[in-house]
């Protein structure tokens, strides 16, 4: 396992590959690695000779009151993961590195950002695609596997990449989940366990209304109204939003036409847990 630490290193490691054209893969991650993490590995490989790994807990896209300090970190576990899941190398850049003094540039995606997690995380996805561009430019990747649980990242990427020109094939792989429905996390290690427990509530809300869509309740508000009531019911959860929208522009929508995303964000004390589903209508 290569594991590299500085922009210029890991350019001149991609350059090699990329000289004996190999297809590199990129994963980037915050580390604190789970299955779901994992799962991306794997599809990296599948679409690529060389698989790279980041981990970089990247402080731009964490608000001044969020969880940044406090966010799960195990290095030693990490490279054993990445190692096990037959990933090639791991870029590993320190802050210092990825924002030295005078740092001053930055990457905006507009419109998608202005939705869903972008109204109560107003810098957040500047962060995302600031540190995604510089993460691309060190790995120099002709592929990048991103989750589907943050779908919102998701979108913004391929935007960003298509907006930028960026000569990376963008793939979005499926949201990987705990046998009892709650998507993997790196932040369900917050949750008690009365939280965690109480946090089954949130995939049961959306299994049940993918089900009711496909059986031919098109109306976003009924449905959306359904997964408000389910998860209600639920004294530990308070709901931050629970939105039907385009799957392309995240734009709300009124009816579901082909397919569009419910996306929401609920908090379990502190510990806000985001999730998604697609919605087809047949
Ligand atoms: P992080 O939260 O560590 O997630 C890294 C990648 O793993 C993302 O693409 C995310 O969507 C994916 N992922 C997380 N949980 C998943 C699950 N249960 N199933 C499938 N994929 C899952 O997302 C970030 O880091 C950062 O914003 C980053 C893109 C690295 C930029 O800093």
């Amino acid at each position: 396992m290569q594991i590299i630490n500085s922009a210029k290193d890991m350019q001149r490691y991609s350059d090699a590959l990329r000289q004996q054209n190999k297809r590199v893969a990129v994963v980037p991650t915050m580390g604190y690695l789970h299955e779901g993490h994992l799962s991306l590995v794997r599809i990296a490989r599948e679409h690529a000779d060389t698989v790279i790994v980041t981990i970089f807990v990247n402080p731009t896209q964490f608000g001044p009151n969020e969880d940044y300090k406090s966010y799960p970190r195990d290095w030693d576990r990490d490279v054993k993961l990445v190692t096990s899941s037959g990933a090639d190398c791991i870029y590993a850049p320190e802050p210092v590195e990825m924002y030295p003094e005078g740092y001053q540039t930055s990457v905006r995606v507009d419109k998608l950002t202005q939705h869903l997690c972008g109204i109560v995380r107003p810098t957040h996805f500047e962060g995302v695609t600031t540190v995604v561009t510089k993460l691309f430019n060190a790995t120099k990747p002709h592929v990048a596997v991103f989750g589907e649980k943050d779908f919102q990242q998701l979108q913004v990427i391929r935007r960003m990449v298509r907006d930028l020109d960026m000569d990376i094939e963008i793939i979005g792989a499926p949201i990987v989940r705990e046998p009892d429905g709650l998507a993997m996390s790196s932040r369900n290690k917050y949750l008690s366990a009365e939280e965690r427990k109480a946090a089954q509530v949130l995939s049961r809300a959306l299994f049940e209304i993918r089900d009711m869509c496909a059986q031919g309740e098109h109306d976003a508000l009924k449905l959306s109204q359904h997964v408000w009531q389910n998860i209600s019911t639920e004294p530990l959860a308070k709901i931050d939003y629970i939105k039907i929208c385009d799957l392309e522009t995240l734009e709300d929508v009124t009816r579901i036409r082909r397919n569009a995303v419910v996306a929401l964000a609920v908090f379990f004390g502190k510990t806000r847990l985001i999730d998604n589903i697609i919605l087809k209508t047949a």
